[in-house]
Parts: structure tokens; C-alpha cells; sequence
């Protein structure tokens, strides 16, 4: 592990990334029926005190990834993905949220946009969306886009009614795509990453 993480130009981080994902696409069908036998329990504690190590050493590898991983463990695994998503990197201060008054767009922590290494938009590619998303996002879709955009989202074969008929995975794609080229879009635009309440990405979400 400690070859891959410190390898030069962080060249090892990808491969151990992918190794985490097989790890816990292994173990997602044991965790998902909260049924641990044995091995299965060792496998998780020991997966557990993994991220502890990497939460302590390799902060930036943890967030910097915390799109595939967050995705790869099942949502009902709270304390996996709660280790992943209260990471952040060595060479920021977080700002004390106690503070009264604060006004959060002002911090400069808030201006650099964050290094996200994970492929976020693979999923959208195989979902065929990319492109009518694209136009939408470029105000050049058809306006029917965003009204058959919610269908899209769903399983196919699992009932409307089920609390379980929308596909996870796209859905936390989509959000990233959005948000990550709506910005992108903004600062091209003004050379400046502000909110616009009517663009069109801001709209779709
Ligand atoms: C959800 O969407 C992703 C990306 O398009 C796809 O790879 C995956 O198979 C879908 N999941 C289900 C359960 O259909």
C-alpha cells in the first residue's frame, strides 16, 4: 500500500483506487443484507481499519476518490462512508461551523475547485446521456430533455412504486456531471464560479 500511495506523481494512486473498488464491490452483497458471517465480518473490520489508515496517512487519496468509493460501498454502510466523506486534505483549515455570522462563500477555502480523480462521467457515457445532456447544459437541448431525464433514471423492471426504483450509481453521476460543468461553464463565461439560479445545470438539479 505504502508503494502505490507514495509512488512518484501519485502513478500508483489509480491502481490502488481500483483495488479498493474490487474490495468493496466484493463485499457490498454481505453488507447490503447486513448479513456478516464470520469471514465476512473479519473482511469488514479489517476493510474499516484500512480507511482509518488512510484516513490518518493519506487524507487527500480519501478525498480526492471519495466519488468511486462512496459509490461502491452501499448506502446503508454509514461508518465506511462517513470515514470517506469527512475527509479532506492536510493543507486546508477547516473553518470552525460554530462560528457565528459566517459567510461561507467568503472563506478562501471555498474558492479552489477540489481535485475529484474519479471517473464520474463513465457512467453517464454508458447510459447514452452524455450527449442530450451536453446540448441541455449548453442551453441547446430540446425541451423535452429534463421532463424525460427523471425516467431515465429508473431501474428497468423494478416497480414504480418500490422506494428502490431509481439507479443510485446515475443518479450520483448526473449530480457530479452537472455541478462539476456548470461550474466549469460559469467561469469560462465570467472567470468566476458564482451561483446563477437559471442556468441550466442549476435548473435540472
Ligand atoms: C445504473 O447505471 C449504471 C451507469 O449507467 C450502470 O452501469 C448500472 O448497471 C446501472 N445499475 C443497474 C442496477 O441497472
Amino acid at each position: 500500500m505504502p508503494k502505490l500511495l507514495l509512488s512518484e506523481n501519485w502513478e500508483g494512486w489509480s491502481a490502488f483506487h481500483k483495488l479498493l473498488l474490487f474490495l468493496f464491490n466484493f463485499l457490498a452483497p454481505f453488507l447490503k443484507e447486513a448479513d456478516l458471517q464470520l469471514a465476512s465480518h473479519d473482511l469488514y473490520h479489517g476493510s474499516l481499519q484500512l480507511l482509518l489508515i488512510l484516513l490518518h496517512d493519506f487524507p487527500e487519496f480519501l478525498s480526492e476518490y471519495y466519488f468511486g468509493l462512496c459509490d461502491a460501498i452501499p448506502p446503508c454502510c454509514i461508518q465506511l462512508r462517513n470515514i470517506i466523506l469527512s475527509m479532506f486534505p492536510m493543507s486546508i483549515i477547516l473553518p470552525d461551523p460554530h462560528l457565528c455570522n459566517i459567510k461561507f462563500d467568503l472563506i478562501p477555502e471555498m474558492g479552489p475547485i477540489p481535485p475529484i480523480l474519479s471517473d464520474f462521467a463513465s457512467g453517464l457515457k454508458s447510459a447514452d446521456l452524455c450527449n442530450n445532456l451536453n446540448q441541455y447544459l449548453l442551453n441547446r437541448g430540446t425541451p423535452s430533455f429534463l421532463t424525460t431525464l427523471k425516467d431515465r433514471l429508473r431501474l428497468p423492471s423494478v416497480p414504480e412504486s418500490s422506494t428502490k426504483s431509481y439507479n443510485l450509481s446515475l443518479i450520483n453521476s448526473l449530480v457530479m456531471y452537472i455541478g462539476v460543468s456548470s461550474v466549469a461553464q460559469a467561469k469560462a463565461r465570467s472567470g468566476l464560479s458564482v451561483f446563477v439560479a437559471s442556468n441550466p445545470g442549476v435548473v435540472a438539479l
